[in-house]
This record gives C-alpha cells, structure tokens and sequence, in this order.
C-alpha cells in the first residue's frame, strides 16, 4: 500500500495509506483529510481538490490534461507550478511516500 504524506497548511504533516488505483483525493477525503473538499466527486469540475506537490515529485507524476490545467486556473489559492488537482492523480505503487501539499483554502 502507498503511502501518501499530506503536509497541512500549519506545517503538520500526516501519512496515510492509499490503494492503489484509486486518486489521491479519493485517498485524502476518505482518511479525513478535511482540506480536500472534492465538491464534484473527482470529475474534474470543481478544483477544490487542489494541491501543491513536493518538488521531487512534481515530474514523477503523469502529465495534466487540458481539462484540469484550465481548472487550476480558478482555485481559491495562488495557483504555482507544482499545482495539480488531487482528483486527477491516480495512485500507482510507485508513488509510494508521495508528499502533497494542502493549500489554505479550496473555496
Ligand atoms: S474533486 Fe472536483 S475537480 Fe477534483
């Protein structure tokens, strides 16, 4: 199993683990993770899955969609180049200790 390393907005940071095949949202919302709001259910529509990822992950993960690179342009935090929509990640093994960031607010 994955794990997955979520770095709250105060610093604190928490690891869960993920399944493998399902999205880092869904690995977020279902560990109570309560930054990661999810209004659309991961159908890349609301973009308040936002989250900043660790810079030596950041190319390790696969390339974002034109759907989702338009969406990070409405969230409610500064968009940065390590933005990506945590419902657009999917969970593979190797990104066992993934580390995401959690934005202050998604609304
Ligand atoms: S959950 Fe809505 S865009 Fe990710």
């Amino acid at each position: 199993m994955p794990t997955i390393v979520f770095i709250h907005p105060d610093n604190r940071s928490e690891s869960i683990d993920a399944v493998v095949g399902e999205s880092a949202m869904q690995a977020a919302t279902g560990n109570g993770i309560d930054e990661i709001v999810a209004e659309c259910g991961g159908n890349a529509m609301c973009a308040t899955c936002h989250v900043y990822v660790d810079e030596n992950w950041i190319g390790r993960l696969a390339a974002m969609g034109d759907e989702e690179n338009a969406l990070l342009d409405g969230v409610a935090t500064e968009r940065q180049p390590s933005s990506r929509l945590s419902c657009q990640i999917k969970i593979e093994q190797g990104l066992d200790g993934l580390v995401l960031r959690l934005p202050e607010r998604q609304v």
